[in-house]
């Protein structure tokens, strides 16, 4: 990951900039960084605000040899990438969110939207993006502009993050978790996701639309879906939705 890089000085979206470049070829860790981005893509068509110098925007091409129906465990590993990355360059403690928060002290940090390319047996390619706010000052940003509250490394931790050394960081671990991830399946990365997680065992209210239920958590499988037991003993598998300890 990271043989070939590519920083723009603003574009609308990095996934977008680096979706186009894997359908026309780009190898496999191909990344795309961009100091600000005029669209930038959250889930579920939210926008993700992207302002110009004080935060990381990138996107990752990666091309393993999966089944489409197991691209979503990919999210595991910028996760817990992000989530490494954030505990080896600050004195913070990231927490994790399901699906694919990061959040300190309850308010998120970052976010991360994959986006793939699939054939029905086999994937194509598959877009890891990531957005972490690192330098961004949370006075600047209108409340009413946030979905979730919203944080940034330097507001949390009080000290600017250097956007260079924690770029590199994370790519490291990116590559690294890549590698394990490749070797052994997603069990180990799955694995530190759920104990950082700190949701097991934990009682929830998912909202899924109209519907919203409670229940305790059980754990992740292997798709990345959310266990959850209901009062009745019954285990809902949850693909998506929102999440909150109650
Ligand atoms: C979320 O809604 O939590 C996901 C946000 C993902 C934002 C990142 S920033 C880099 C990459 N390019 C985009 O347009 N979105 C992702």
């Amino acid at each position: 990951i990271g043989t070939s890089i590519i920083c723009l000085k603003e574009t609308e979206s990095t996934n977008q900039v680096a979706f186009r470049m894997a359908e026309e070829g780009a190898a496999e860790g191909t990344v795309v960084i961009a100091d600000a981005q005029s669209a930038g893509k959250g889930r579920l068509g939210r926008i993700w605000l992207s302002p110009p110098g004080v935060n990381l925007y990138c996107s990752v091409v990666l091309r393993p040899a999966i089944a489409p129906m197991a691209a979503c465990q990919l999210t595991f590993l910028s996760v817990v990438a992000v989530a490494r990355t954030i505990e080896s360059c600050t004195a913070l403690t990231p927490q994790i969110k399901w699906p694919n928060d990061i959040l300190i002290n309850g308010k998120k940090v970052a976010g991360l939207l994959n986006e793939m390319n699939a054939e029905t047996e086999k994937v194509n390619f598959v877009v890891l993006g990531i957005g972490v706010n690192l330098n961004l000052d949370m006075s600047s940003i209108s409340e009413s502009l946030l979905r979730h509250p919203a944080t940034s490394l330097l507001e949390q931790g009080g000290a600017e993050v250097d956007r260079l050394a924690f770029t590199r960081a994370l790519l490291v671990e990116l590559d690294r978790l890549y590698d394990v991830f490749l070797r052994e399946g997603e069990g180990p990365v799955r694995a530190e996701w759920l104990e950082r997680s700190a949701i097991k065992g934990r009682n929830v209210k998912v909202s899924q639309g109209e519907r919203e239920f409670v229940g305790m958590v059980q754990g992740v499988d292997s798709f990345g879906a959310l266990l959850v037991q209901l009062s009745d003993g019954k285990v809902e598998t949850v693909l998506s939705g929102d999440v909150a300890l109650i």
